[in-house]
């Protein structure tokens, strides 16, 4: 029986020399890996009672729907900066080289709701600690911060201390 793991692909030194890339393209590809990842990604969520699914652009999108769906839940997308049509509230983040910013509609999550984060990966953490602080602007209340992925090596889960976080599978390096 094949674990979600064995659908990853690594590959050394992608985008640059020392970077392993944990390639999860390898893993929607094929019908089993896809169906292990989002369950086993919908089972970190068992014991958690949820109002809203939120995911962000865009991998965070691809798990976060299917996990949405089966729960019944709405999806609400967290998007890169100028995509979103109507009111939002926005996030400036730091990458590794200059910034980002995601936002979300101002009307996406109710006050008091219980908000899930999906992503893919969790690696510095920078993405989902400016995802949290919109769903709490918003008045959202983060119940669980859920990845397939986390690099342990980067620390990322410090940023997020006090939260709900969990990943289906964890690299100790970078
Ligand atoms: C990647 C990944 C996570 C984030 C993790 O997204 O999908 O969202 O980086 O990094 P962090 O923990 O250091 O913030 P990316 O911004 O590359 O965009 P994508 O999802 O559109 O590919
Ligand atoms: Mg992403």
């Amino acid at each position: 029986m094949k674990r979600v793991e064995d659908y990853v692909r690594s590959i050394p030194d992608f985008p640059e020399p020392g970077i392993i890339f944990r390639d999860i393209t390898s893993v929607l590809q094929d019908a089993d890996g896809l169906q292990l990842a989002i369950d086993s990604m919908q089972a970190c969520l068992k014991d958690t009672e949820v109002d809203v699914i939120a995911g962000t652009e865009s991998r965070g999108f691809i798990f976060g729907v299917p996990i949405a769906y089966n729960l019944h839940k709405p999806f609400v997308p967290i998007r890169k900066k100028g995509k979103l049509p109507c009111e939002t509230v926005s996030q400036s983040y730091d990458l590794e080289y200059g910034s980002a910013t995601i936002e979300m509609h101002k009307d996406s999550i109710k006050p008091g709701q219980k908000v899930a984060i999906v992503d893919d990966l969790i690696a510095t953490g920078g993405t989902i600690e400016a995802a949290i602080k919109l769903v709490e602007e918003l008045g959202g209340e983060v119940v669980k911060v859920v990845f397939l992925m986390e690099l342990a090596g980067l620390k990322g889960r410090e940023k997020l201390a006090g939260y709900d976080v969990a990943s289906v599978i964890k690299y100790d390096g970078k």
